[in-house]
């Protein structure tokens, strides 16, 4: 069985996550969605609330499962049998970054890093401004799922 993990925070996932999630799952035999637990970043959407998220709007690919792990991502890796690690780059901007970790994951558990290009249609999203851009009014239908949409208006503008 050929496994790849795509691992984030995923608060809230967007349609650029899903792009890359879904070309994964063309090319492996399962695309586990890793979701970091993490205590010391404030989140919008608790862990279970993005894995639900996340859970049905990837129902359709058939391969992708949907998973949390808290610690190092290359532990995760081990204890699921996960060769691989597949990530967007979004932008060169994303590089430095990207590649430190690559590298330190490689260097610490031989896991290998795949880069996929991010679809140029979502080269500019994150979660992050799309928080933002709905806080203040903004409209990120297109960009997120709807599912995600209607959930961001409510939580952020209830
Ligand atoms: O969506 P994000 O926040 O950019 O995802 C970052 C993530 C979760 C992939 C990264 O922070 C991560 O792998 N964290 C787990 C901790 C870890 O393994 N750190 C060592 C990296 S060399």
């Amino acid at each position: 069985m050929r496994r790849v993990v795509c691992p984030g925070s995923f608060d809230p996932v967007t349609n650029g996550h899903l792009d890359i999630i879904g070309r994964a799952s063309r090319l492996y035999d399962e695309v586990v969605v890793a979701v970091l637990i993490n205590i010391e970043k404030k989140s919008l959407f608790t862990v279970e609330e993005r894995i639900e998220m996340l859970q049905a709007v990837t129902k359709e690919y058939g391969n992708v499962r949907v998973d949390k792990f808290h610690g190092l991502l290359v532990d995760f890796c081990k204890q699921q049998e996960i060769p691989a690690i597949v990530k967007g780059l979004r932008a060169i901007s994303d590089f430095d970054y990207e590649l430190q970790m690559a590298q330190l994951n490689y260097r610490m558990s031989g896991v290998e890093t795949l880069f996929m290009s991010t679809n140029p249609e979502y080269s500019f999203l994150s979660s992050s401004r799309i928080k933002e851009i709905t806080r203040y009014g903004g409209d990120v239908s297109g960009l997120v799922p709807d599912l995600v949409h209607e959930l961001l208006v409510e939580r952020l503008r209830g």
